[in-house]
């Protein structure tokens, strides 16, 4: 079946632009793609999720149906996307992987909705920037798996209903918060992904560096996931750069004094903080007295995106207890002090 919208653009086919094709994203995405656990035994983490996950699977498969439309939410590199493919090979289907700002025209997501086959697993990345169009296609797909369509032009229009295969939907976002409620209400299962032990960071590096054939002993591991914010992406990207110090700069392998002399060459110190997070708490303590002080002023001040501070450094600073988010804007904790080195109430490096 070949349709047509009202530009006479065939709609059957996703527009490439919508999906995420592997050899056009960049190394870095590569490089996770070729260490991303394929099945729940090779995945590391997430213990309660992953059994309950299992059940729901177990119950979908039972019933002959598409598992309910699952939202993930949590701060990035947690794992979401690798979950959802962990899922789709458990349930035995076919994954499409997009994200919400490549779904900018309303055909970009008929087309990829229309192209989906029975139980197939559509997964949409940062959910929460669909814009209100999107979203609205997006309703009756999800809840009863047809689309709306119109056709012809002002005084010819004509609305087509068009059934849809039963898909499952699998959201992700680092801003629960910022998803519409009509949308969240729309989810059957809604999980939040929990920031991996060191324990379990120590078992991620090991299993990285075993695909990537380099060497690492247990205090190296260690040391890496000590640092790795308690985040797998950004171990398995340390396991990289650590890797590439102790070819240069030892015989190859990664114990505990290589991967220490590799991170503090890197600026990371003994939390994972790195420059611009140090910067940001600095930035509070002396110039605001601890705060509270907003976003935009120390965006302003340190040089970055307010965006990135809120969606990149904030969420470990903040489980790390390092920072406080409050109603007149972020604050540091004690333990940001002495992190620091500085001395509570009183200037420090800057003098
Ligand atoms: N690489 C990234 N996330 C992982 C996980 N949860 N388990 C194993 N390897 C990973």
């Amino acid at each position: 079946m070949i349709l047509e919208n009202d530009e006479g653009i065939n709609i059957k086919t996703p527009p490439k632009s919508a999906m995420l094709e592997p050899k056009e994203v960049e190394y870095d995405r590569n490089f996770e793609n070729c260490i991303r656990p394929k099945s729940f035994d090779t995945y590391i983490g997430q213990g309660a999720l992953k059994e309950t996950l299992k059940i729901s699977i177990a119950a979908a498969q039972k019933r002959q149906m598409p598992l309910d439309h699952l939202l993930f939410y949590g701060p990035p590199g947690l794992g979401k996307t690798t979950l959802a493919g962990v899922i789709a090979e458990q349930m035995g289907v076919r994954i499409r992987i997009t994200s919400a700002p490549a779904l900018e025209r309303p055909r970009d997501i008929i087309g990829i909705l229309m192209s989906l086959e029975a139980g197939e697993i559509l997964f949409i990345d940062e959910i929460h920037r669909l814009n209100k169009v999107a979203e609205e296609i997006l309703y009756p797909a999800m809840e009863d798996f047809f689309l709306d369509m119109t056709t012809g032009k002002s005084q010819t229009v004509k609305t087509l209903r068009i059934e849809l295969p039963k898909f499952t939907l699998i959201g992700a976002t680092t801003k629960a918060g910022e998803l519409s409620g009509p949308l969240r209400d729309r989810f059957g299962i809604v999980h939040r992904l929990e920031f991996y032990t060191e324990e379990e960071l120590t078992q991620v590096i090991k299993r990285t560096a075993g695909i990537l054939e380099i060497e690492v002993d247990s205090a190296g591991a260690a040391a890496i996931a000590g640092r790795s914010r308690g985040t797998p992406r950004i171990a398995n990207r340390l396991v990289k750069r650590v890797s590439d110090y102790a070819l240069v700069k030892a015989d190859g392998k990664i114990t505990k004094m290589v991967a220490e002399k590799s991170l503090n060459t890197l600026k990371i110190d003994t939390c994972g903080l790195d420059n611009t997070d140090r910067a940001l708490l600095q930035l509070i303590i002396e110039k605001y007295n601890g705060g509270p002080v907003g976003i935009e002023t120390i965006a302003a001040a340190i040089g970055e995106d307010p965006r990135t501070i809120e969606d990149v450094c904030e969420p470990y600073l903040l489980q790390a207890g390092l920072l406080q988010r409050t109603p007149r804007g972020r604050k540091v904790s004690p333990a940001a002090y002495k992190h620091l080195g500085l001395p509570h109430g009183q200037c420090g490096l800057f003098g």
